[in-house]
């Protein structure tokens, strides 16, 4: 994941990621505990239209992370002066580390992404609103302790809200159901993307067939524009019947969630009874707005930054000791190799420092193990998958030139990160001779381990902690 401009973006992994990180954010959060994760780096906070939420989770957020949060009126730069978006664009890309933006068209948000070059976070566009949605997915699996297998009900306007929640709940394995008035219906993509879920998805116009048996029902204001305005008042007639009322309720499952992204329009698309019974659950998904967005920045500008294994400097092809043409096979055979006899491994499973798994490998008269061939880059790879763990140390081996490096499939193999380059996974300023990778969704990369002096498991992350021991033959 590059961006966050839409749902679609993340995977069903990087999804259940994101969610993971946000709650150890807000248990940390909760504890007193704000590891200063963006400490030195800045978020461009623009915004073109009004917001109480993004603006000021965003805000707090980037501030708790110990990094700057500029907030931006559009109006108020060049842009609303007519500068264009590609020069804005490129202009903020160089002095910011991330941009979140809420404006109109998603083709704005996507061109800014483009052409800034930083990671770019949708704060609400006209088709999605991801951060959104992911603090509603959040707060049902806090409350819920699961996402799969619940069905989610969304009535309303088929716009942004339910673009991203259809995706969202499909992505997270849920029954979604949307319930949109003639005329409302969800981005045609969107209904694209649904239809491949088969029967886990059901658009209707009828609000008691969509709420039948749903776990969670949400809302969003579907009336924004100015009162009395010609489609103010067309919007008015077009969804009388779709007003989440205590009537309508009784055909979701007892007990139902409700939610309501805010601002609410009382006695439009919610009744004030229904809206005060679940005022609990709805500013629940307010306040998870603050610690999802944390997640999402961790996750973004970490692996921007490089922590996740970014290379840094590219392997050169060594130039050979005597000229191509002169370097003539001679008539010497050549001994068929003795096959190396293999080293045994040993997976173990425990949050610890990379001191304590050396100290644990050498009792065992091993260490750490070494990457220091594609091959064994396979191997450990299948042996850490096999095992289920996401956070591995490793040891890194030297060179002959002295660098500490390690190898990563049969593609750019050193990674030379000791050599001028932050040793990010370093915070006693010496490079040391371990480094801990992290399983995504698309590989496994080096990891850091901010805000932990022992160079112990990063809190902030959540998975299967451990080690792999090698002991020679
Ligand atoms: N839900 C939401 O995005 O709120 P704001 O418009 O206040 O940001």
């Amino acid at each position: 994941m590059k961006n966050l401009l839409k749902m679609s973006d993340l995977s069903p992994a990087e999804l259940t990621h994101i969610l993971d990180v946000a709650d150890q954010l807000k248990a940390d959060c909760k504890a007193g505990r704000t590891a200063p994760l963006l400490a030195g780096k800045s978020v461009a906070l623009l915004f073109s239209k009004a917001s109480t939420r993004t603006r000021t989770s965003f805000e707090v957020g980037v501030y708790q992370m110990g990094g700057l949060g500029n907030y931006m009126n559009t109006a108020e730069l060049q842009a609303g002066r007519g500068e264009p978006l590609r020069d804005t664009a490129r202009v903020l890309g160089r002095y910011y580390d991330c941009a979140v933006w809420r404006t109109y068209r998603q083709r704005d948000l996507e061109e800014l992404a483009e052409l800034s070059g930083i990671p770019v976070i949708n704060g609400l566009t006209d088709y999605a609103h991801p951060c959104q949605v992911l603090a509603d997915l959040m707060t049902i699996r806090e409350r819920r302790g699961t996402l799969a297998g619940l069905k989610l009900c969304f009535v309303g306007d088929g716009s942004n809200m339910a673009n991203s929640l259809i995706v969202g709940g499909l992505l997270a394995g849920m029954q979604v159901s949307c319930v949109c008035p003639p005329g409302y219906r969800p981005a045609a993509d969107v209904l694209m993307f649904a239809q491949k879920y088969g029967n886990a998805f059901h658009l209707t116009t009828d609000p008691a067939e969509g709420l039948r048996d749903a776990d969670i029902v949400a809302t969003a204001a579907w009336n924004t524009t100015a009162p009395g305005t010609a489609e103010s008042e067309q919007r008015l007639r077009d969804f009388v019947g779709f007003q989440l009322t205590g009537r309508l309720l009784e055909n979701a499952k007892p007990g139902a969630l409700v939610l309501h992204c805010l601002p609410a329009h009382r006695g439009e698309e919610i009744s004030t009874a229904v809206f005060e019974a679940h005022a609990d659950e709805i500013f629940t998904e307010a306040e998870n707005r603050l610690h999802v967005q944390k997640a999402v920045l961790a996750v973004l500008l970490l692996r921007s930054l490089g922590v996740f294994g970014t290379p840094t400097t590219a392997q050169t092809t060594p130039t050979p000791a005597v000229p191509v043409e002169t370097a003539v096979p001679t008539e010497t055979p050549t001994p068929t190799p003795t096959p190396k006899p293999e080293p045994t491994y040993e997976v173990v499973t425990a949050d610890v420092s990379w001191a304590d798994a050396e100290a644990a490998a050498e009792a065992k008269g091993g260490h750490l193990v070494v990457i220091d061939s594609a091959e064994k880059w396979t191997r450990v790879a299948q042996l850490a998958d096999e095992s289920g763990l996401t956070y591995v140390w490793i040891g890194l081996h030297r060179t002959d030139s002295g660098e500490l490096a390690w190898v990563k499939d049969n593609v750019d193999p050193v990674y030379n990160w000791a050599s001028g380059e932050p040793s990010v996974h370093d915070t006693n300023g010496a490079a040391e001779d371990y480094v801990l990778i992290t399983r995504t969704n698309s590989g496994w990369y080096y990891n850091d381990c901010i805000g932990d002096p022992a160079g112990r498991y990063p809190q902030f992350y959540s998975g299967k902690i451990g080690y792999i021991i090698e002991i020679d033959p």
